[in-house]
């Protein structure tokens, strides 16, 4: 990393429907976003009810240039000024990630700039963090051991932070992600995609007088289970035709929101962690934002969530883990030995 001078980082994401490019700038400690852009496909994918592989990577392909472009003259730098090209190299659908890769690789082999290879679930770790890079190092010591609970539509985890550098995954989804979750409800009760958001606005009507069960809430572990609570959906709807969405949808995020505080506060309460910070594409849910705020103040642990614009895919994400990356001491890659990695562990 550059001393006594800043650095300037575009990020580019492309793991699964968002076509996204952001520059970052790092001065020390201080962390500033110069410029974030996201190009949705929602309308494309809109049409067949949930994302195709294929159809996204086309996507990516047509957009991706202006898109990069745009970041660059929004934050008013040329290409030649920037000093390290991010990329998320996984998790996600590879057809994705192929492009916003080779993209990155191009750019690197005809700029000579070096690549960041991010993990995309890295992105979503550190997205709450943006706020607080203009604290003090032994401010920023104090919040941890953090616990932080990231759920998107591919993934939902428990992540031990034990301090800026080091992280443990305590536990994940045993089958449906969180976000799938809500996103198959959606579908099963014929809401318009993307399901999220549309399932959480009906939740807000609902005044169910029945639950659904908590898959796992009392298991040992820290993993999680969406199929069955799915499944217990499912069959409701097929015994219960008559039952308002509304009411359907209120129980379901109930339910969904239950076990993911549950676990989340005996995570806290087991590590003793001085903060708790929410993040993924449900972390848009203002039911599970508010229920995780209140679990943090109960246990008098700081509580953090990004933005809601840093909630759902985005490349500022991806840009703010290459620069914590940078200054944990990640040495960047030549463009020759990266590939996109669908699988890619945090
Ligand atoms: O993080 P993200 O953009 O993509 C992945 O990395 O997977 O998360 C997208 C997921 C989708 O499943 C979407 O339905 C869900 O986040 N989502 C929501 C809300 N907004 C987005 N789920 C529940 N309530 C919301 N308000
Ligand atoms: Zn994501």
């Amino acid at each position: 990393m550059k001393k006594n001078s800043s650095i300037k980082i575009l990020a580019i994401e492309t793991s699964c429907d968002e076509t996204a490019a952001a520059v970052l700038e790092v001065s020390g400690k201080e962390i500033k976003t110069l410029s974030s852009i996201v190009k949705s496909q929602i309308k494309l994918h809109a049409k067949m009810g949930g994302v195709v592989p294929e159809v996204a990577a086309r996507a990516h392909i047509k957009n991706i240039l202006s898109v990069v472009e745009k970041a660059l003259s929004a934050s008013h730098l040329a290409l030649s000024a920037i000093d390290y090209i991010a990329v998320t190299q996984g998790p996600g659908l590879i057809p994705s990630l192929i492009v916003g890769v080779e993209f990155a690789k191009a750019l690197s082999l005809a700029t000579k700039k070096p690549i960041i290879s991010v993990n995309h679930m890295l992105g979503h770790l550190y997205s709450p963090f943006g706020q607080l890079t203009s604290q003090p190092a032994n401010q920023l010591a104090s919040l941890f051991p953090m616990i932080s609970l990231i759920v998107s539509g591919g993934h939902t985890m428990l992540v031990l932070v034990k301090n800026i550098k080091q992280y443990k995954v305590l536990g994940q989804t045993v089958d449906d992600a969180a976000g799938e979750a809500f996103d198959k409800i959606a579908k099963l009760l014929k809401l318009p995609y993307p399901g999220g958001p549309e399932v959480s606005r009906l939740a807000e009507k609902g005044k169910p007088d029945f639950e659904f069960p908590r898959p796992m809430i009392n298991s040992k572990d820290y993993n999680f289970s969406f199929s069955g609570l799915k499944t217990a959906v499912l069959y409701h709807v097929r015994d219960f035709p008559k039952t308002r969405p509304a009411d359907i949808c209120k129980a379901f995020q109930d339910a969904a929101v239950d076990v993911l505080t549950t676990k989340t506060l005996r995570a806290a309460k087991q590590f003793k962690a001085k903060s708790i910070s929410l993040s993924g594409g449900v972390a848009a849910n203002q039911a599970l934002r508010a229920a995780i705020k209140a679990i943090s103040s109960n246990i008098k642990a700081a509580f953090f969530v990004p933005p809601m614009n840093l909630c759902t895919d985005n490349a500022e994400m991806i840009a703010l883990a290459a620069a914590f990356m940078l200054q944990n001491g990640y040495k960047p890659k030549k463009y020759k030995s990266i590939s996109a990695n669908s699988n890619l562990k945090l």
